[in-house]
């Protein structure tokens, strides 16, 4: 996989069998501060629980541990990955997020795991299709929601996802996502969002669902 450095200077990579790259071209950094953890209210909450949809290479995971760092609060995050990177790949991507960095240069060393932990909190991951595995009810504060477009990974944002994933959020709790395309914003608000358009950076909009209505049965 083609590496290469993103406009703030922080690194993807290019998937070759999606053909997109894992983070915009824009900033890897720049979207996973900007959208997944304020977005979300991550870096305001006092006990955080994130779950996130794409793994990849642990950008969001490590913008949102920096700040919880930052603010000495534990972080919970539990991950879904299917196709998780080999840690050769991992250690070649480093982050200018002096916290954070040191925590995960522990988890690459027994990486891939299930589970790694420590006094900044916790890190799960489940190794398979966001739409098999099983997912914590009413646990999370924000979902991050980060496959591939869904042109090209149109399995990660099928409706029976977003209602299972409304299901995992505690209420009030938030969903981010860098995508605004119509059918899956119209799908959200349908699985129990209340549905924001929000500027984006170096991008138009982001979506925004907030967890208000009650989740379908
Ligand atoms: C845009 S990248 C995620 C970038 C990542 N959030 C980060 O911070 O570096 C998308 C990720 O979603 C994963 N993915 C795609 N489809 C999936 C599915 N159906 N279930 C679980 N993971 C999936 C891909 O393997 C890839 O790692």
């Amino acid at each position: 996989m083609e590496r290469f450095l993103t406009a703030d200077g922080t690194p993807t990579l290019y998937h070759p069998r999606y053909r997109e790259a894992y983070h915009p071209r824009q900033g890897a950094l720049l979207q996973a501060r900007r959208l997944y953890v304020e977005k979300t209210l991550t870096h305001l909450h006092p006990a955080p629980r994130v779950l996130e949809v794409g793994f990849g290479l642990g950008v969001n995971f490590r913008a949102a541990l920096e700040s919880a760092l930052a603010r000495g609060v534990r972080l919970r995050y539990l991950a879904v990955e299917k196709e998780p990177l080999p840690r050769e790949v991992l250690l070649r991507l480093a982050l200018p997020l002096p916290r954070a960095e040191g925590v995960f240069a522990e988890i690459l060393e027994a990486w891939p795991a299930e589970r790694f932990a420590g006094s900044w909190g916790e890190l799960r991951l489940l190794f398979g299709d966001i739409r098999e595995v099983a997912l914590p009810q009413a646990w999370a504060t924000a979902v991050f929601l980060d496959p591939f477009s869904p042109k090209v990974n149109p399995e990660a944002w099928e409706p029976p996802v977003l209602q299972r994933l409304r299901q995992a959020l505690r209420p009030r709790g938030r969903l981010a996502t860098y995508s605004a395309q119509g059918a899956f914003r119209r799908a959200l608000q349908r699985a129990g969002f209340s549905v924001h358009r929000v500027p984006g950076v170096g991008k138009r909009e982001w979506t925004v669902g907030i967890a208000v209505k009650a989740p379908p049965e």
